[in-house]
């Protein structure tokens, strides 16, 4: 099975536009604590070099395009984010890295925790390490 969770939001569109509604425990799957949005990347910077132990987010490039690596210690995967209707799950335990911003990309962040620096694994040996266990 592959790393790539992917999750279709319904698109409650009409002849004026698109709009998207995202909730706590329904069509996401756990309480959002935490909302934040990566934009202004420059082309070739790469960002993310980190897993969380408990952590769990959905990435969803509202505007333009990037790139995730996702890796679970055995198995990679990359997923080109570009559509606002879908999210991307990502669990405790993934290292990921976010690239090949597009100079519009807004990528949004839904988050169940509030930020906490004591849940982050950023050096890739110890993150190996703990998914062994
Ligand atoms: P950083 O973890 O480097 O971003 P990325 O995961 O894209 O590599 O975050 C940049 C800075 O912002 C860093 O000092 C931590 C801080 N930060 C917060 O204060 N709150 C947050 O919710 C996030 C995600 C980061």
């Amino acid at each position: 099975m592959g790393l790539a969770k992917m999750i279709q939001f319904n698109v409650l569109g009409d002849e004026r536009g698109q709009l998207i509604s995202l909730e706590s425990n329904k069509n996401v799957p756990f309480a959002i604590n935490r909302i934040y949005y990566i934009y202004g990347v420059e082309l070739d910077v790469r960002r993310g070099f980190h897993a969380h132990k408990k952590l769990e987010q959905i990435l969803i490039c509202t505007s333009g395009s990037c790139n995730v690596l996702l890796d679970d210690g055995i198995k990679k995967q990359v997923v080109r984010l570009d559509n606002p209707t879908i999210g991307l799950f990502v669990g405790g335990l993934i290292w990921h890295e976010m690239y090949d911003f597009s100079p519009e990309c807004v990528l949004m962040v839904l988050a169940s925790e509030h930020y906490d620096e004591a849940d982050y694994i950023h050096d890739y040996e110890r993150f190996l390490k703990e998914e062994r266990q």
